[in-house]
């Protein structure tokens, strides 16, 4: 059988890692022909391949991006996209597709599986927000990286007596934000599922000040927005699934907070450094975990669904289920992590 793989969406580390598994397990076990689609749903609708074999996946488990390219297109927002896929997917004899993707690439895999092809998604997004798992790969390493940063502005908040804010990506949830800010000991944690009142963020400072702690550092997800007000975005443009490019919120706070309480504020963006560079043990064990499953749906025949993790076990849920809604932050765990606000 002739397999194709593609990664869509944002890149996210152990990308590669799923593709080695893929690979491995489908030619040494299953006899399988791997095909690799470049650049997401893209390569299938321009029928831009790479093939892939022991050697070219060799040597890829550490590396962050994806060796086949990545992209935000949606094939329904092009003439005739979906039927294009499907007489590509034939032309290349594409049996069945290793989907690896957030909830916009799944969502179109569930969309072409519906039409008849032959899809098995692998859960990937740093936002961690995709329905039917417990993780995504991708997500522990960004916590990793957003931890350190925190870790680093503490410092520096300590020394000149400062507000320092750590805005993370998050979309339309603060997973990132609540596991990176509990790590590293955030002083407030604003995320998506809770529009924040600069007022109360203003109180958590001035709580740490009556306790002769005078810095503070706090975590914003990117997509976290004030009471009553919208997201904060970069540009006026969106993605073809209709998603704006979000930035800014970090500093919309910073000022807030320099005009109300009158302290020296500092604000970092971290930006695409959640998504670059080398998984953590964690993603390349999760992404390995998940390549060599999907492998098996495909061989089960099991499409139309996604490889997932429910507790330590590796399990499946239907893509219809995964693409309905959408994992927000636990708020037991928030309300944890507001413990030790102010
Ligand atoms: O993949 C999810 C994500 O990392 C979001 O958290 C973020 O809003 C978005 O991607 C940014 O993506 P890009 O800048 O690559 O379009």
């Amino acid at each position: 059988m002739k397999v194709g793989i593609l990664s869509g969406g944002g890149d996210a580390p152990g990308i590669n890692a799923v593709i080695r598994a893929v690979v491995r397990k489908g030619i040494q076990h299953h006899k399988y022909e791997i095909l690799g689609i470049r650049d997401g749903w893209r390569g299938l609708l321009e029928n831009k391949f790479l093939s892939l074999d022991l050697k070219t996946s060799s040597g890829i488990l550490t590396r962050g991006g994806s060796i086949l390219g990545t992209s935000r297109t949606n094939p329904f927002k092009h003439k005739d996209g979906s039927k294009r896929i499907i007489r590509n997917a034939e032309k290349a004899k594409i049996e069945a597709v290793v989907v690896i993707g957030g909830e916009d690439t799944l969502g179109v895999a569930y969309k072409m599986s519906e039409l008849g092809l032959k899809c098995v998604g692998v859960p990937k997004t740093i936002d961690n927000d995709l329905a039917g798992t417990d993780y995504t790969f991708g997500f522990n390493t960004a916590v990793a990286i957003a931890t350190e940063a925190l870790d680093r502005l503490h410092t520096t908040a300590e020394a000149h007596h400062r507000v320092m804010i750590l805005e993370v990506m998050g979309r339309y949830t603060g997973w990132i934000a609540v596991e990176s800010g509990m790590a590293g000991g955030a002083d407030s944690i604003l995320i998506p599922e809770r529009p924040f009142d600069i007022q109360e963020v203003c109180n958590h400072i001035r709580r740490r000040q009556e306790r002769d702690r005078n810095f503070c550092t706090i975590v914003v997800a990117e997509g976290a927005k004030p009471k009553g007000g919208g997201e904060i975005v970069y540009g006026e443009t969106v993605d073809e699934f209709g998603h704006a490019h979000l930035g800014g919120v970090g500093y919309y706070i910073g000022k807030e907070i320099e005009k109300r309480l009158g302290i020296e504020t500092r604000v970092v963006v971290l930006g695409h450094i959640q998504r670059g560079g080398s998984p953590t043990a964690y993603d390349r064990i999760l992404a390995t975990r998940y390549g060599i499953a999907a492998v098996d749906l495909v061989n089960k025949r099991k499409f139309g669904y996604m490889v997932a993790l429910k507790g330590k076990k590796i399990s499946s849920t239907p893509l219809r289920e995964v693409v309905s809604k959408r994992k927000t932050v636990d708020l037991e765990l928030f309300k944890a992590a507001s413990i030790f606000f102010g």
